[in-house]
């Protein structure tokens, strides 16, 4: 049974007259990888920076399992954080970064663990390359390592895939895949859907700080597949006639009129010629197929303005 490991009520963040988050409410299962997209200045940031205790919200609540935020703080401390810069020592290697930050954060005998770490996120223990001279990539590496470092239930990633090259992305992704399994519940955004997509459980859209859409993965990628929208007098009646004589079989019934097909074999002709000969009337027939980038501007677009 999946149980929820974190619920926002009525989330809010105002800054002066700005509204940078409005009344966000969902819940994150424990164990999902749970994508938050949202473009440019959408209220990403400002959202997961309320869910790791960075800044307070303006109103609303916070639940981690079932207590509220608000009678216990304690339980950011079960969170780890990589949201815009991690502060890094551009002077010490990785190992002396996590083991001075092991030290601040009490750990005891940590040097196991820090080369554990290193490994878990693709970094060499032993490699004396000083912070400063690192990519991009092992920089969001060493600040995942940072993250992991109090062994938290949740980790909150801000565009880890920010400024990554195509390897750096799939480096990334496998790591998110591999921490995911060990139990981890992973909160990740992105200004980009087609960059989850590979990796996300559910996602929740943000368009101008407000939550617009929570889809799981399989209801998302159902919406963009590529299909046949059938539209005819009685679904019921043409069924047995596709099933039997074009051998369709992978469809979705969407209402008495209308269904969906998804047999790639299949071409709008075949059917038209089909039904026709056997007196079924088509009503409407056309070939559907949006890409995931598609999908999201035209939920953005067709999404009302923020007025709070
Ligand atoms: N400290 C702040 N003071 C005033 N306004 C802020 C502050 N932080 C964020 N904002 C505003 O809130 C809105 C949301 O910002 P936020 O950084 O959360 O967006 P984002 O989705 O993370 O964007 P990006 O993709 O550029 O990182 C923006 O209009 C931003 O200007
Ligand atoms: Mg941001």
């Amino acid at each position: 049974m999946t149980s929820t490991i974190i619920e926002v009520r009525q989330l809010t963040k105002k800054f002066k007259a700005k509204t940078a988050v409005y009344n966000a409410d969902f819940k994150i299962a424990r164990g999902e990888i749970f994508g938050l997209i949202g473009q440019n200045g959408a209220g990403k940031s400002t959202l997961l920076k309320m869910i790791g205790g960075l800044i307070h919200s303006t109103s609303g609540e916070i639940y981690f399992f079932d207590r509220s935020e608000s009678k216990d703080q304690s339980f950011f401390e079960r969170m780890g954080l990589l949201i815009e810069n991690p502060g890094l020592y551009p002077q010490y290697t990785a190992y002396k970064t996590l083991q001075l930050l092991a030290i601040a954060y009490g750990l005891k005998s940590p040097n196991q663990y820090i080369i554990h770490l290193l490994r878990l996120v693709g970094l060499d223990a032993s490699d004396k390359t000083k912070v400063k001279n690192y990519s991009m990539g092992m920089k969001q590496k060493l600040g995942i390592a940072i993250a992991l470092l109090g062994s938290p239930d949740v980790l909150i990633l801000d565009e880890p895939i920010n400024g990554l090259d195509p390897q750096g992305i799939v480096e990334m992704r496998k790591l998110i895949l591999e921490l995911n399994k060990t139990g981890l519940t992973i909160i990740i955004s992105s200004h980009i859907l087609e960059e989850l997509s590979k990796i996300a459980t559910t996602y929740a859209i943000i368009h101008k700080g407000k939550i617009i859409e929570v889809i799981s993965k399989d209801d998302l990628l159902l919406k963009c597949e590529e299909r046949i929208e059938l539209e005819v007098d009685h679904v019921e009646e043409v069924l047995p006639v596709l099933e039997q004589q074009l051998n369709i079989s992978n469809y979705r019934v969407i209402d008495q009129q209308n269904v969906h097909i998804y047999d790639s074999h299949i071409e709008n002709h075949q059917i038209v010629h089909l039904l026709a000969r056997n007196q079924k009337l088509v009503h409407s027939i056309v070939k559907y197929k949006m890409s995931l980038e598609q999908y999201f501007l035209e939920l953005t677009k067709s999404a009302g303005e923020l007025h709070a």
